[in-house]
């Protein structure tokens, strides 16, 4: 083989190697993910929720339209009115609370009755990426959807047009208390093929060649 091939031969390994790699480790980030409920008195540090938070800004957004905020709390007597006001206690344990706020009337501007759907809808996608690059750095956090509105806007200064779309408590995980993992929905309880509640996938189609065109 003449010393350019093998060259473009090796690289080309490498590359399929990395791409590998990092479904790889996709899959164990998704499947290590947990909502911590315990955390140890070791702080987590800001800047990993800064990470965090910039994995999140790379998600979609309706228009590219990023109308979200997340507002970073760790003064101890804060984080003790969030934990109260959530009536959650537990929260009360964690260094940091991120709590991920959203501003609707962005949207509405562009996209009116819909742009309020959006919102909600993107703001999930968002907390999600937020927690899976949490777990990927190793901490624990708990996407918190029960507390009063109203209490935390008032403790946290937020304006009333501001959604509060989640509470993050984020720490090291008391694995001590670890919970058994919730058990997953199934793959064939999660599917329906071509009209709603055929659980069959029709045989008309030709199996694809390359199956992994479904990752590009
Ligand atoms: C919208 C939403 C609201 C939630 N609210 C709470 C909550 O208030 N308190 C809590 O302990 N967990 C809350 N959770 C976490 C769920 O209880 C948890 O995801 C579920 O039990 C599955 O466990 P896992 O996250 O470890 O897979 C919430 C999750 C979502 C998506």
């Amino acid at each position: 083989m003449k010393p350019i091939y093998k060259t473009i031969f090796v690289w080309q390994h490498i590359f399929i190697l990395d791409i590998f790699k990092i479904f790889m480790e996709f899959d164990s980030v998704v499947r290590r993910r947990r909502s911590a409920h315990s955390f140890l008195k070791k702080r987590a540090s800001w800047k990993a929720v800064l990470d965090a938070v910039e994995a999140a800004n790379y998600g979609p957004f309706a228009g590219n339209l990023n109308n979200l905020r997340f507002l970073i709390i760790e003064e101890e007597e804060t984080i003790a009115k969030v934990a109260k006001h959530a009536e959650q206690t537990w929260i009360g344990e964690a260094g940091i609370i991120v709590i991920v706020c959203s501003d609707e009337t962005t949207l509405e501007d562009k996209y009116g009755e819909r742009g309020r759907v959006y919102s909600r809808q993107q703001a999930g996608a968002a907390i999600e990426t937020f927690i899976l690059k949490l777990a990927d750095l190793g901490l624990g956090s708990c996407w918190v959807g029960a507390y009063s509105d109203e209490l935390l806007k008032e403790v946290l200064k937020i304006p009333q047009h501001i959604q509060i779309e989640a509470v993050i408590p984020v720490g090291y995980e008391d694995k001590k208390s670890y919970e058994k993992k919730p058990k997953k929905k199934e793959l064939e309880n999660s599917i329906y093929w071509e009209n709603w509640g055929n659980g069959k996938r029709p045989t008309i189609f030709k199996e694809p060649i390359d199956p992994m065109q479904f990752k590009r």
